[in-house]
């Protein structure tokens, strides 16, 4: 054959591997509200970037009429592109094939770019939208998943994963976003179960739907294992985006270093006022992260998810930070177990990926009930802990308001490390708030009192003594636990000089296996 007719032939079949499963079907993902596996990837992608692996695999099954059938690519496209001109690997579940169905030869795709990954240090980014296991394979559509587990087991911690949900991610096949370090849902299009409602029905007699069971609302804000909801693909695909300029390439490098034009020493007045003069009045945290980080913008994770800490990333002087902040506005800013599960994983993520900690701190401790103890509020709180104890990247916290009991010692104290630790005047670092501590103290006095006018007095005259002598930063600082009370309005400036000054920071755990964090 003639040369130009193998170019001829060439582009005849890479033109067949392009409509996946034909016309038909792309018509009907289009139909659903879905984008083809090749668009989201022409999306996600810098223009042109895109660079494709193995469009000729075929599947080698012979079960159920499957050697009749069969499509180049197999149900996945994959490569390596770049994202603002940076390497990232991609795989992207082509449900016009097969139903997306994950065969052998789809798994060793996966598996091939996730290895070039690794060897290259670059992020992946998965986009799923798959009906599982392909049924005709079996046992070797099971081993697949397997080996895509152990690369994203083998990645956590050395490449930054990133899964995009785009459609179904049912059955054993959640486990891989669920090992990847952010995992993006699409509203009404995208659902993950480990089984789905027909299950549910005959095994508990529940009757749910779809997106009762699995989600994005229920995966943002009930069981956590959505970082970010996102109105259509196309916003998630541009937060995917978003999200890798944050990131370093790999857990060697430094996450990327972007030009700050807002000014350093910006003051901000209204971080005088912020606080309330009563204590127990809420404030909006975020107004305070929006005041301090360069330009105001931030990237909310777990946005939806346990409100009462907000986790965030962000850029002081054009370095990204990771943020970690309770929220007052929302169970007056206290540590449940969803707060301390969801700070502990982004404050471990940081430190894995050298990005630093900076945690603003106005807590007022545990929250209390059966509810938290039965559900283990001691281990999934030691998990806060731990994070914070064990990460040995740059550390910088305010305490703002309150600073109570155990969470005063999880919430990036010195005692953990904390590498610089400011507080605002308005700070109270204790063991109890005022009332709490009162009733202790005074218990028998208070029970001796009958009238209860004088009653009152002598509880509010206890409480002025005790916020006087406690409920505030002197004494941390008479310790050195507190490096110095800042003005609130010099927050931006007095971070970002402590992060700069954390630059060049070096520390180490002690050489282990690996650690045994409270799981
Ligand atoms: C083979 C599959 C398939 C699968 C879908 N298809 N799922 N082929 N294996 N798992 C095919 C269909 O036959 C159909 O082919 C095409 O994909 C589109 O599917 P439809 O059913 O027409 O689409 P839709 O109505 O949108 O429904 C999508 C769906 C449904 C909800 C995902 O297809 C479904 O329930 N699939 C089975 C899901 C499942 O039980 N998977 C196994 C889970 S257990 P044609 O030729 O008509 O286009 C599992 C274990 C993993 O995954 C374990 C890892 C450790």
């Amino acid at each position: 054959m003639p040369i130009e007719d193998k170019i001829k032939q060439l582009v005849a079949l890479r033109a067949e591997a392009r409509l996946g499963g034909g016309e038909k079907r792309i018509e009907s993902q289009h139909g659903k509200g879905k984008l083809t596996a090749r668009e989201r990837l022409e999306l996600l992608l810098d223009e042109g970037s895109f660079e494709e692996f193995d469009m000729f695999v075929r599947h080698r099954c012979n079960n159920f009429g499957l050697e009749k059938e069969s499509y180049p690519g197999d149900g996945v496209v994959t490569g390596f592109g770049t994202i603002e001109g940076r390497l990232v690997y991609v795989f992207s579940q082509d449900f016009t094939v097969f139903g997306g169905s994950l065969s052998e030869m789809f798994a060793k795709k996966i598996c091939k770019v996730m290895e070039m990954a690794m060897k290259m240090g670059a992020p992946v980014i998965g986009i799923n939208d798959s009906g599982g296991a392909r049924i005709q394979e079996g046992v070797m559509s099971l081993a697949g998943y397997a080996d895509i587990f152990q690369q994203n087991i083998n990645a956590s911690g050395v490449i930054p994963q990133i899964s995009a949900i785009f459609g179904p991610c049912a059955g054993g096949a959640v486990y891989s976003p669920a090992l990847t370090d952010f995992n993006i849902m699409s509203k009404d299009t995208s659902y993950m179960f480990v089984t789905g409602p027909k299950v549910v029905k005959s095994v508990t007699g529940e009757t749910v739907t779809t997106e009762e069971l699995g989600g994005a609302k229920v995966h943002s804000t009930k069981s956590g294992v959505a970082h970010f909801v996102s109105d259509n693909e196309q916003e998630g695909i541009k937060l995917i985006r978003k999200l890798v300029t944050y990131l370093p390439q790999n857990n060697m490098e430094d996450p990327p270093l972007v030009a700050c034009t807002d000014p350093v020493n910006r003051k901000e007045k209204a971080l005088n006022e912020i606080i309330p003069d009563n204590p127990n009045k809420p404030y909006d945290i975020k107004k305070v992260i929006e005041l301090i980080v360069d330009d105001r913008d931030f990237l909310e994770v777990h946005k939806d998810f346990a409100p009462n800490i907000v986790t965030a990333f962000a850029r002081f002087n054009g370095m990204s930070v990771g943020v970690v902040a309770n929220q007052p506005a929302f169970l007056a800013g206290v540590l449940d177990i969803n707060a301390s599960r969801k700070a502990a994983r982004f404050v471990r993520f940081c430190d894995a990926f050298n990005i630093p900690l900076v945690t603003l701190v106005d807590v007022p401790g545990f929250l209390p009930g059966t509810a938290q103890e039965y559900g283990g509020i001691i281990l999934h709180g030691a998990k806060l802990l731990y994070a914070y104890g064990e990460a040995t990247v740059p550390k910088v916290c305010v305490t703002l308001r309150k600073s109570y009991g155990g969470a005063h010692d999880v919430m990036s104290s010195k005692q953990l490390r904390g590498d610089i630790n400011y507080a605002w005047p308005s700070a109270e670092i204790a063991v109890m708030g005022p009332k709490g501590a009162i009733e202790v103290l005074e218990g028998k006095a208070i029970s001796q009192i009958k009238d209860p006018v004088e009653l009152n007095k002598f509880i509010a005259e206890k409480e002025e003594e005790y916020r006087v002598k406690f409920a505030n930063p002197y004494n941390a600082a008479s310790v050195g636990f507190i490096d110095d009370v800042i003005i609130p309005e010099n927050t931006r400036i007095r971070i970002i000089k402590a992060l700069m000054s954390l630059a060049t920071k070096k520390d180490v755990n002690p050489p282990k296996k690996h650690s045994n964090i409270p799981l």
